[in-house]
């Protein structure tokens, strides 16, 4: 494998990824079905949050609006993605490897990961070492990823190895227990949410779709309130995300 592939994959998608996932209808998304899920129930004003596969930083934008006196930090293997979180968030980005040993020194007091570990499968466990390493003890993280045991996973699979928009052999969706797990002895969780309808798929994942942006903003209103119906359904083989929040013993 080489160890680059995500460097190289999502600097050659990063125009085409910020059009489609950070556009008002996605973000509208995100506030409604990520966010206000993944912050609940937390104050995170006076706190220093790593933002950790940041991508542009709009995570980091949204997670200001709702703590004003937070302070954010970009972590990213992208140096577009760098580049672009100093200038959206106007905070420091910082390049770096998240499956390689790093030796940062400052401490956080909570880490968030949007759609970042499932691309950080060639070594989990040294991700976790990273994050554990820069976490305060009681310290948040949180975590949004593609949920393993959705019924549909064969067919993810099968789209993951067709589509250029993914580099296969680096990314899969992840089983939420298993990861807990296997950091049992680092994390408890506090909260897990599972989640996501036809607008995580058509308005989110809009790029896989091939959904135009001005054919989202048509469908977006229906698609929204459709969703909203489809998370009153139960368990969790029924949806293809999971929101997770753990604290770090
Ligand atoms: C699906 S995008 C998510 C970006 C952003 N969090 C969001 O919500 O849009 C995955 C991000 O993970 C980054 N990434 C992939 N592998 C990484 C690694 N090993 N270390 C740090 N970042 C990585 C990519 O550059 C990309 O920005």
């Amino acid at each position: 494998m080489d160890e680059n592939s995500q460097k190289i994959h999502y600097e050659m998608i990063h125009d085409d990824y910020a059009k489609h996932y950070y556009d008002p209808t996605s973000m509208e998304f995100r506030d409604k079905f990520m966010y206000k899920y993944l912050f609940k129930g937390l104050d995170l004003n006076n706190k220093k949050v790593a933002d950790l596969a940041s991508g542009s930083g709009y995570n980091s934008l949204a997670l200001m609006k709702y703590f004003p006196k937070v302070q954010v930090f970009g972590f990213d293997i992208s140096k577009k993605a760098c580049q672009d979180y100093k200038k959206t968030v106007g905070r420091p980005a910082y390049e770096i490897d998240l499956t390689k040993k790093t030796d940062l020194k400052e401490e956080y007091d909570c880490a968030m990961i949007i759609g970042g570990l499932h691309h950080c499968v060639s070594d989990l466990e040294a991700t976790f070492e990273n994050i554990s390493a820069i976490l305060k003890p009681g310290g948040s993280l949180l975590m949004i990823e593609p949920n393993k045991n959705y019924f549909l996973e064969p067919l993810r699979k099968l789209w993951y190895k067709l589509d250029k928009y993914f580099e296969e052999n680096t990314e899969e969706a992840l089983d939420h227990d298993s990861l807990l797990f296997k950091q049992a002895q680092h994390f408890n969780v506090e909260k897990i949410f599972y989640l996501g309808g036809p607008a995580y798929f058509l308005i989110y994942n809009s790029l896989l779709f091939r959904l135009p942006i001005r054919i989202k903003k048509v469908v977006a209103p229906i698609l929204l309130l459709l969703e909203k119906i489809y998370n009153l359904c139960p368990g969790k083989v029924m949806f293809p995300y999971f929101i997770a929040q753990w604290k770090k013993k």
